[in-house]
């Protein structure tokens, strides 16, 4: 079907909260996903003709982080891929205070095609659909030492930006800075969590070289562990530490309060232990 848009990481933390949104709005949605009809794979650009058959919009998540090798090429592949098949306008999700996800937010500003940019803080939801999920599973959160306070965002914040930059075009060469309301530590947000789910969850900074070895203890994999040590060295070290105004500009409501995002995870049970 013409017209449609083509939502990349569909089954993952922001694209499934943007699918919902749009479909909700009665827009006709394309699940960028390797299980999609057709599949969407970054390491199958074989594909991403059939993929982008009559898209006419695009919803660009990177999979897994702009850092990790080949990220800008398949970037840069993807747009003019994109571009060629007649995408006319690419809305990209990118990372505050990252270079790399400034250069790959450099290739869709130069794509040619109307964009936006949502330059994102890290996300709340890293707690409870992510790497820290198993930290507050297991009552033991545990960070390389560290000095930076983080805005962390609510993902269905985030999701509302990305739908209002898909369906309005005044939104169209601009990059929208997303920070929740509130500068945390992860001291903070550990126990605002562990108050409501009203079970301890002890909370230590090691250093890096004790964080890495406990991160191989639990058999992460050496990709995450990799990503873990370059977003604490490069990210949190205060450049981060301020708030912007954009959600609400753009969304017209304040930000998701951490304490919000907290009470309304708790609810879905994703932090019982049975689970
Ligand atoms: N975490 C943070 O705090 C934070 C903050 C700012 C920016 N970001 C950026 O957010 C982006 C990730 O977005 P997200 O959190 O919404 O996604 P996500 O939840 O990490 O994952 C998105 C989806 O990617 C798909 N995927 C996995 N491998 C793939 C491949 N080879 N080809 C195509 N798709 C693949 C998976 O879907 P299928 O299994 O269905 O294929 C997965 O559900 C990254 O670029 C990161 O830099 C993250």
């Amino acid at each position: 079907m013409a017209n449609e848009i083509l939502v990349l990481g569909a089954t993952g933390k922001t694209g499934k909260r943007v699918a919902e949104k749009l479909q909700k709005k009665e827009m006709v949605v394309r699940a960028g996903s390797r299980n999609g009809n057709p599949p969407f794979d970054w390491d199958h650009p074989e594909n991403w003709n059939t993929v982008l058959d009559g898209v006419q919009k695009v919803y660009i998540t990177y999979y897994p982080d702009f850092v990790t090798p080949g990220a800008m090429e398949k970037i840069q592949r993807f747009v003019d891929t994109a571009k060629k098949s007649g995408t006319q306008q690419l809305v990209f999700l990118s990372g505050r205070g990252a270079d790399e996800a400034e250069e790959a937010e450099g290739i869709v500003i130069d794509s040619g095609l109307p964009w936006t940019v949502v330059r994102s803080s890290w996300f709340m939801q890293n707690f409870s659909e992510f790497f820290f999920l198993d930290n507050i599973l297991a009552g033991y959160f545990v960070v390389p030492e560290h000095k930076a306070l983080e805005p962390f965002v609510d993902l269905d914040d985030l999701a509302d930006v990305v739908v209002e930059a898909l369906i309005d075009d005044k939104h169209n060469g601009k990059i929208y800075e997303l920070t929740g309301p509130e500068l945390l530590s992860f001291n903070d947000t550990t126990r605002m969590i562990s108050e409501t789910i009203n079970r301890p969850v002890v909370y230590e900074e090691v250093s890096m070289d004790g964080y890495t070895k406990i991160l191989r203890d639990y058999q992460v994999p050496e990709n995450i562990i990799w990503l873990m040590k370059h977003l604490f060295t490069e990210e949190l070290d205060g450049r981060n530490e301020s708030l912007t105004q954009d959600i609400e500009d753009v969304i017209g409501r304040k930000p998701t309060t951490f304490r919000e995002y907290v009470v309304k995870t708790d609810q879905t049970g994703v932090w019982n232990i049975q689970n």
